[in-house]
């Protein structure tokens, strides 16, 4: 009998690198089919997102979760190339933080914390998101597209949806999407090139 790919086909426990697969197979998507993610999909996504932790708890951030089309692509069109994902996301998630100077560090931080989880949770839910950092000189168009106060700012929208076909395929040649594990991971003290 052929078992389904999803079961395990041995009585062995995953082992530790399969139970952290999720985590290593996030990627960064950016061009999406016409197909939008659910409403459930993109809350559990925010879920994931509100829980992240934050310096002393301070949870700066505040979500705003966009479904509008109009709105997408006219953030998209507001900071090309780095908003590239945005030009085909069915739906996408700012992640809006205080304008603080002395806080701007930690600030960035909490932001990554918070746009890395919500591209795992996107992966753990069969979707694909992508990071668009907003350029310091476009920040001004998009809190207006998304009626910010002057006192909020966003440096990371994260696009949402299915991704196409050719999205999903490698970026690059095998072996060689990351550092070899030798170059990044050492043991006990730095070790020279
Ligand atoms: C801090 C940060 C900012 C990024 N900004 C952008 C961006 O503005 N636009 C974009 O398309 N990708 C952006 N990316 C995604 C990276 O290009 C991507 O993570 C990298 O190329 C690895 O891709 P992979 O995980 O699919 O292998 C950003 C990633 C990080 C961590």
């Amino acid at each position: 009998m052929i078992e389904p790919n999803h079961l395990p086909t041995s009585s062995q426990p995953p082992s530790a690198i399969e139970r952290v697969r999720p985590l290593v197979r996030t990627r960064q998507y950016r061009e999406f089919t016409e197909d939008p993610p659910d409403q459930a999909a993109l809350d559990a996504i925010t879920e994931a997102a509100r829980w992240s932790g934050s310096s002393n708890n301070g949870q700066p951030w505040r979500f705003i979760e966009i479904r509008d089309r109009t709105s997408l692509r006219r953030l998209a069109e507001a900071g090309l190339p780095q908003t590239r994902p945005l030009l085909t996301a069915t739906a996408a998630i700012a992640i809006v933080l205080p304008v603080d100077h002395d806080r701007a560090i930690s600030h960035a931080f909490d932001d990554g914390r918070a746009a890395e989880r919500m591209l795992v949770a996107a992966s753990m839910l069969d979707l694909g998101a992508g990071i668009s950092w907003v350029r310091a000189d476009v920040r001004e168009a998009v809190g207006e597209i998304l009626g910010l106060p002057a006192d909020r700012f966003v440096r990371t929208i994260v696009a949402v949806g299915h991704p196409t076909e050719a999205a999903r395929r490698p970026k690059s040649a095998p072996g060689q999407a990351r550092l070899p594990r030798e170059q990044v991971v050492f043991e006990e003290r730095w070790r020279k090139e």
